[in-house]
């Protein structure tokens, strides 16, 4: 059997995904990116082949995607993580017409259409408000583990008022609040509101349309979700390992290359198809 590869150079995390022949998840890794891009990759793609227990050679092709996209030099094409997040959301949930991807260095939102086609996007790479960065720095300044940032903040119903759309200066706001001793949630739920607050006027700017999936490691925080689904009025869909999404989009374009490389190599006329991409079940 041949299998395909994704890999997702995010700032914050380098993820991989390895499909199988059907387009099924065989695989995948999540691993901290850190200083060195291209150690990165080659440390997600080796754990997510020993995860698969497979050899590099079963795997046809690869695509990278992500910021540090052009740092894997065994990637057979890079793609932006626009149409990779449109793909991997698609792909997971068919009826997805909206991302929402937040990540540790950027917030994008991109309007899916058929087949996993992106039809627009707005981005947010200029300013660490309304992304991951914005609410790493601020978990540190209250030393509270990000991965409890979204429970802690749903234990309560008041939140402090963080009025700075700066990163700094909101920082400036969370150490004046924790000096009058204000309850950490309400100030948790304070900042959270604040990231929705921003990427609510991205999502505005475009026009949602429904369904709305989220991807991107902040869709693992229980108090942003609960906020965005709030505005939205209605659940957003969410894969159960948002973080892979980008990659996963990825791997399906391997997918799609390697039969179109098939289709080219046997003759046969690519333009007569009507669907070039195919997709797999899901689990
Ligand atoms: N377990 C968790 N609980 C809550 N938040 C989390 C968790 N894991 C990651 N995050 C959030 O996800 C962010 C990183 O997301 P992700 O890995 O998607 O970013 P990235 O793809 O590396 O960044 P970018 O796409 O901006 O280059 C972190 O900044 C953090 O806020
Ligand atoms: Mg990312």
């Amino acid at each position: 059997m041949d299998y395909f590869a994704g890999i997702d150079v995010g700032s914050l995390s380098t993820d991989a995904v390895i499909l199988d022949e059907e387009g099924k998840i065989a695989g995948y890794s999540i691993v901290e990116t850190g200083a060195n891009s291209t150690s990165a990759a080659e440390a997600a793609f080796s754990e997510a082949l020993v995860r698969v227990g497979l050899e590099h050679t079963k795997v046809k092709r690869i695509v990278s995607t992500g910021y540090g996209r052009v740092s894997v030099p065994f990637a057979h094409k890079t793609l932006t993580e626009i149409s990779c997040h449109a793909l991997g959301a698609y792909a997971i949930f068919p009826d997805t017409r909206t991302v929402i991807d937040i990540g540790g260095q950027d917030s994008k939102v991109i309007k899916v259409g058929p087949e996993g086609k992106v039809l627009d996007f707005t981005m947010n790479d200029k300013c660490a408000a309304g992304t991951g960065r914005f609410l790493e720095v601020m978990a540190s300044k209250l030393q509270i583990p990000l991965c409890k940032m979204g429970e802690l903040s749903l234990n309560t119903v008041c939140e402090a008022s963080i009025s700075s759309v700066c990163t700094v200066f909101a920082e400036s706001e969370v150490v004046s609040l924790v000096a009058r001793n204000h309850p950490k949630e309400e100030i948790i739920r304070g900042l959270h509101r604040a990231v929705v607050n921003r990427v609510w006027s991205m999502v505005m700017a475009l026009g949602v349309n429904y369904e709305v999936t989220m991807s991107g490691g902040v869709a693992k925080n229980k108090g942003v979700t609960a906020f965005l689904e709030e505005k939205l009025g209605k659940p957003l869909r969410i894969y159960s390992e948002p973080q892979i999404i980008g990659a996963l989009g990825a791997a399906l374009h391997a997918r799609n290359l390697a039969s179109l490389r098939h289709s080219i190599d046997h003759g046969i006329d690519i333009h007569s198809c009507t669907n070039g991409s195919k997709h797999g079940n899901f689990p």
